[in-house]
């Protein structure tokens, strides 16, 4: 054996937006650590420690091999997190494992995994005595159980119907595939799309006939709408939006059903903010989080989904990815950097 093994001691830039993170991952068990930590604190409402986890998790994610010491980390921000240094000297932590135990979080992550139910409707249940889906069924409330991953080929195959429905209900309208697909992910939760037309104020309008065009001409599978189609603007953006069921056919997940309940997010989105769109929609949710950082923090700029505006509220317009990173004073990341 040689001597002693040279140590690396890790530089790592602060902002997410400003590393590459792929999908290749040399600290799984921590970064799994950390992310079921920010996934507890997430669901119980504690906004603040759920970010920091999330942080200390992309940064060990971007790093170029497995970290042996914690010194190899000195200096490096987002780690202040105290339970991260008892991970990284015995490969978990009593809060990880009491997380893990906890009758109340796995009740959390089961019933957030049903398609449209979050934290407040879930702790509901809890405190009711509902904790999993057959004391929900038990309690007469009948979900969709699609917590089962979306694959890649299913994705592609709900692709190819999404962009008939388009095309069949407005010539020349363009969808794209975002969210985790489009960074390289060979699953996901759900399968995301970016509607669109080249020209401006062609697409107003297209959410809800693009969705009755689903609901009648596809045999097998149609849409269950959450927000229901083409219903003005929630919370988080501007866009048409739909949140939707879709049920693929011939993949039952059980004897019983002749499909698979899939979840699909469609985004209609004029062409002069189409690249803000896009950027938006393809994440990860952290690199987004950290791109907006980015904007506010070190260039007084305000960055969304529809636009970028600069600190005398002047538009920065952009025709593409590439030249939203370049207003940003940033190197330009391409999606499949991205899964921070
Ligand atoms: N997003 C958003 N507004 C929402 C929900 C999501 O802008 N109300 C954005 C997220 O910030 C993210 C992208 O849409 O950039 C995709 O979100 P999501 O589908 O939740 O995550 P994915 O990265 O696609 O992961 P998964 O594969 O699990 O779906
Ligand atoms: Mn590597
Ligand atoms: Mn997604
Ligand atoms: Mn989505």
């Amino acid at each position: 054996q040689a001597g002693e093994p040279e140590v690396e001691v890790f530089s790592v830039p602060s902002y997410a937006c400003q590393r590459r993170t792929s999908l290749e991952n040399h600290n799984a068990p921590l970064t799994d650590a950390l992310s079921l930590l920010a996934e507890n604190a997430e669901l119980n409402d504690e906004e603040g420690r759920g970010v920091a986890f999330r942080r200390a998790a992309a940064l060990l994610k971007t790093l170029p091999s497995a970290v042996m010491s914690a010194s190899q980390l000195r200096g490096l921000p987002c780690l202040g997190e105290h339970s991260l240094r008892e991970i990284l000297e015995t490969g978990t932590s009593t809060e990880v494992e009491s997380t893990k135990g906890s009758e109340r979080f796995k009740a959390l992550k089961v019933l957030t995994g049903i398609f449209g139910v979050g934290a407040k409707t879930a702790d509901r249940w809890i405190r009711e005595g509902i904790h999993d889906l057959h004391q929900l069924r038990a309690s007469g409330q009948h979900y969709a159980d699609i917590n089962q991953p979306v694959t890649r080929a299913e994705a592609d195959a709900i692709e190819a119907i999404v962009e008939k429905a388009v095309s069949s209900v407005l010539r020349g309208a363009q969808i794209v595939l975002t969210g985790g697909f489009r960074r390289g992910k060979p699953s996901g939760h759900d399968v995301d799309f970016l509607i669109t037309h080249p020209e401006e104020g062609r697409e107003e309008g297209l959410m809800p006939k693009v969705v009755s065009w689903l609901e009648k001409t596809t045999r097998n599978s149609y849409l269950e709408s959450k927000d229901g189609p083409g219903r003005p603007p929630s919370n988080m953006d501007r866009f048409e939006r739909c949140l939707s069921i879709f049920k693929l056919p011939g993949a039952a997940e059980t004897p019983q059903r002749a499909w698979r309940a899939v979840r699909v997010d469609l985004v209609v989105s004029p062409i002069s903010q189409f690249a803000f769109a896009l950027l938006g929609w393809t994440g990860s949710k952290l690199f987004e989080r950290e791109l907006r950082r980015w904007a506010g923090h070190e260039r007084g700029m305000s960055l969304s989904s529809h636009a970028l505006y600069d600190n005398k509220q002047v538009n920065e317009g952009a025709a593409s990815e590439e030249e939203i990173f370049a207003h940003l004073g940033l190197e330009f990341v391409p999606p499949s950097e991205r899964n921070a």
